[in-house]
């Protein structure tokens, strides 16, 4: 490391040492004189002394020019700036401050305070973007009422929006105009927002139950208005969803969503305005997948939600960030289960947190889902705090029982409305409305890592035994594990009869180690263990491949059918992998045409449940990540499924073509009808093409154009490069659809997959600038397992330059995209090297991040 970053290392904020403000701030007036290139915020605070103590008011603040002082109206200058924030002396225990200072919007590549994006200014405020703005106590605990006047070019900026309800407008008569602005529910800054620019808005309307009229509005560029249907509509269906679900209901007059194209994460709960990255807003059939409708219902549901699981009870601060994330999370998973197939999503979700959060979990960055400490909180963004975090509360209403968490929620809500809590409080009123002692189960929050069980089953004299034995592996910084309590849901089936042997139980594993006696077992027993994922932890069984096979057929549960057929596949290809051994692929193959043929499956269910595990999950099961061998195991396997079940896959994708619709059953048809397209083509190889290529072609809507690029993208035809050129020119002008197309090269499979990446950061069209951008090439590389990770580690060396670049302008950026090269300790020794070679360049890089540097040092220390 060299000297400048050893000493610049920054500092270190810990959960314990964390202390009630020491002013509070009931009041704050802005004042925006809008500009791009300058804008003067004024701001009035009313503060507080909070407690009996002789402290001055310390304000944070970053990256502003600061004009004027002033106490109780008179300018003062005995304040000075200590790094970074500003430190002003008070007497009494009550003044009023104002502060004058200019942000530069157009010149913020960042995306967190007040920015430019195509022509709109707008503002990213969480976790510590308000500084950015204005000097200000810039913590979640600090809660104050704003009032917002804004002043804009007319013409530039005729819209102008802020949280809560709008009070006034005027004209000023010199091309300028002017907006006000009231919030009446105290927060916290990070929830501030506002948006200027010339925006169209697609409006509609929701009656609360309790008789509120409110105002919805999607608000876009003219030309995009088209598009936010699909939005509106998720929006009231979100509504009424959280008012039949957990009794919430919204509480102002409007309710407005902002869509923009740069963006740093999906999109942000601002009270009552809340901006949105533009692909979770943006859908109609042309231009959109399913995959992308399901996830902006998924998001404007998550945000609206926010309103009361985050915006009226909120953070104490950041390190009870799940708090709001992996509550929210939890209460959209259930909306989406509710719209469509619960059990596809619950399919979706676990593969979720098996891609992102199970690694986090495996790797340098492991967190609590509660962390202790951070350098950046930025960097804690992560599966760990979301998908991990809803898992927890997952599992508390499997312990409570869905009454019982209702009565939680309520309890929570009501107990802690208008407060900044923590994640203790909610579990506080979870054990008291439940009943329950969850002294055990808080360890979820406190210790990192993925609990492994061993399960084995024994059976004679008409019992049944099942041993269970719980470990976590050591994590950074917690060398060792405490026994975690383990919800897990437990059946067993007679292997000849195929009958439930006895009703689910619910086995709360607390103990290192349990056995589970069941009686009047008169066959022998097939397990079918954690069904729904009732736990987030690994099963490890000795199961058979006829076992396996026999419970993916024949289990009442879906989701243990899936992870039954998971696991038969996992175990072939680890075979494969590791020792060339394919004797289990019969049973793969004849389980999939079992799946096939079952007319009792929704084709939905049968397109999720035939598709071969991802390669870094594959990589996840071995010692050491081959991902050569993984590779040609996976496609080996996908040629003799394509094969041998040809028939059933021609049927499957033969059927009769329907006009596009948007309903839960075309959406299940279109999905197995590409996953069939895929095995097709690793059978026929390239001829193929000429199918996805006639698909292509023909296709009226956007999913089946990727399902049919994807193929060809893959392949080595020259319809592949027709194809790619077709879908550019035709998209040329989308920024979101050309994502789509950087994308899905970047995840070919081809050799030289790698070298085209290499050529796609020149293309002219190719920006580190726009983070959507960004993701959908240097992302999608870094996942792309097999090309990353090419053994002379030019794929290492591409994400460090590109990392490096990106840095300079987006750190928030940069740092998210950093973790594929912190797995160096799952490869063999020689890409380690290569890859630590990499992390060491980009902690030694002179102005780095605090972002990127807390990543890249935690990753090569690991
Ligand atoms: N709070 C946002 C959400 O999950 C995520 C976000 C975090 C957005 C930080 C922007 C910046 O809904
Ligand atoms: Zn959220």
């Amino acid at each position: 490391m060299d000297i400048q970053n050893a000493l610049a290392a920054p500092a270190i904020t810990r959960r314990e040492d964390y202390r009630p403000p020491e002013w509070l701030v009931p009041e704050v007036a802005l004042d925006f004189d809008l500009d791009a290139a300058r804008t003067v915020v004024r701001s009035r605070l009313s503060v507080e002394r909070n407690g009996a103590h002789g402290e001055p008011l310390r304000l944070d603040g970053a990256g502003q020019e600061l004009l004027a002082v002033l106490v109780d109206g008179v300018a003062v200058n005995d304040w000075r700036l200590d790094g970074g924030g500003l430190v002003i002396p008070l007497g009494g225990d009550e003044h009023v401050v104002e502060l004058e200072v200019v942000i530069e919007p157009e010149r913020n590549t960042q995306l967190m305070g007040l920015y430019a994006s195509n022509g709109i200014l707008c503002t990213q405020c969480e976790a510590e973007g308000f500084r950015r703005i204005t000097y200000f106590s810039d913590r979640p605990d600090v809660l104050s009422m704003y009032h917002v006047r804004m002043t804009a070019d007319a013409a530039r900026y005729p819209v102008l929006l802020a949280n809560g309800d709008p009070v006034a407008s005027s004209d000023l008569g010199d091309g300028r105009h002017r907006a006000e602005w009231n919030d009446p529910f105290p927060k916290p800054s990070y929830l501030f927002a506002l948006v200027a620019g010339d925006l169209q808005v697609n409006k509609g309307a929701f009656t609360t139950r309790s008789g509120r009229d409110v105002e919805l509005g999607i608000w876009v560029r003219a030309a995009d208005l088209p598009k936010t249907d699909h939005a509106l509509y998720s929006l009231q269906e979100a509504m009424a969803w959280d008012e039949r679900v957990y009794g919430r209901e919204y509480d102002l007059d409007v309710f407005n969503i902002v869509a923009v194209d740069d963006f740093n994460f999906g999109a942000m709960e601002n009270k009552g305005l809340n901006i949105f990255n533009s692909r979770y807003v943006l859908a109609d059939a042309d231009t959109a997948t399913d995959y992308d409708y399901d996830a902006i219902a998924a998001v404007v549901a998550h945000e609206y939600f926010h309103n009361w699981s985050g915006n009226r009870v909120t953070c104490r601060d950041w390190f009870q960030l799940s708090l709001k994330e992996g509550f929210t999370v939890y209460r959209d998973q259930g909306f989406s289960a509710d719209q469509g197939s619960a059990a596809v999503n619950r399919i979706e979700a676990v593969r979720t947190l098996r891609a992102s959060q199970f690694p986090e979990d495996a790797g340098p960055l492991a967190h609590p889902v509660r962390p202790d400490s951070y350098q950046e909180i930025s960097n804690f963004y992560t599966a760990t705090i979301y998908n991990k975090g809803a898992e927890l509360i997952r599992m508390m209403a499997t312990i409570l029982g869905p009454a019982k968490f209702r009565a939680g929620s309520d309890l929570y809500f009501e107990r802690s409305d208008g407060t900044a809590a923590t994640c203790e409080d909610f579990v506080a009123c979870m054990e008291e409305a439940g009943g329950v002692d969850l002294a055990q189960f808080r360890r979820w929050y406190t210790q990192a890592g993925t609990p492994r069980v061993q399960a084995s089953l024994s059976h004679d004299d008409g019992r049944a035994r099942l041993r269970l034995a719980q470990a976590t592996p050591p994590t950074p910084g917690q060398p060792v594990k405490e026994p975690m309590l383990l919800p897990l849901k437990v059946k067993l089936f007679g292997a000849e009869t195929g009958r439930a042997l006895a009703d689910e139980r619910l086995v709360l594993l607390g103990d290192p180690a349990e056995t589970i006696v069941f009686d009047g077992v008169t066959e022998r027993p097939v397990l079918s263990i954690n069904r729904g994922f009732s736990a987030p932890v690994v099963i490890e069984s000795d199961r058979s491949a006829a076992d396996l096979a026999f419970l993916s057929a024949h289990d009442d549960d879906p989701f243990a059918r899936y992870e039954a057929m998971q696991q038969l596949m996992l175990d072939a290809l680890v075979a494969d992998a590791v020792e060339g051994d394919r004797s289990n692929a019969d049973a793969v193959v004849a389980a999939v045409a079992d799946t096939l043929d079952d007319p009792a499956l929704d084709p939905a269910f049968r397109a999720e449940a035939v598709l071969l595990p991802s390669e870094s999950f594959i990589g996840d099961q071995m010692s050491v990540v081959d991902p050569d061998a993984i590779f040609r195991a996976r496609e080996a396997l996908r040629r003799t499924l394509g094969e041998r079940l040809a028939e059933r896959w021609a049927a499957a994708y033969d059927g009769p073509r329907e006009p596009y619709s948007y309903t839960p059953e075309a959406k299940g048809r279109r999905r197995l009808r590409n996953v069939a397209l895929g095995y097709l083509a690793a059978a026929r190889g390239g001829a193929a093409d000429k199918l996805a290529f006639t698909q292509f072609e023909a296709a009226d809507n956007m999913t089946d154009r990727m399902g049919a690029l994807t193929v060809l993208a893959n392949g080595t035809s020259d319809l592949r490069e027709a194809a790619l050129d077709i879908f550019y020119s035709r998209y040329r002008d989308n920024a979101l659809v050309l994502d789509k197309w950087f994308q899905v090269q970047a995840l070919s499979s081809r050799d030289d997959t790698g070298v085209a990446v290499a050529a796609l950061a020149r293309h002219p069209d190719f920006t580190l600038g726009n983070p959507n951008r960004a993701r959908s090439l240097i992302g999608a590389f870094g996942v792309n397992q097999r090309a990353f990770n090419a053994r002379g580690g030019e794929g290492y060396r591409f994400l460090a330059n590109q990392l490096l670049e990106l840095d300079r302008l987006n750190p928030q950026t940069a740092a998210k995209l950093l973790p594929s090269l912190g797995r160096w300790r799952r490869f063999d020794g020689a890409r380690a090297a290569l890859m630590r070679a990499e992390l060491a360049r980009i902690v030694g890089a002179a102005g780095l991040s605090r972002d990127l540097f807390e990543q890249a040092s935690k990753s090569l220390e690991g």
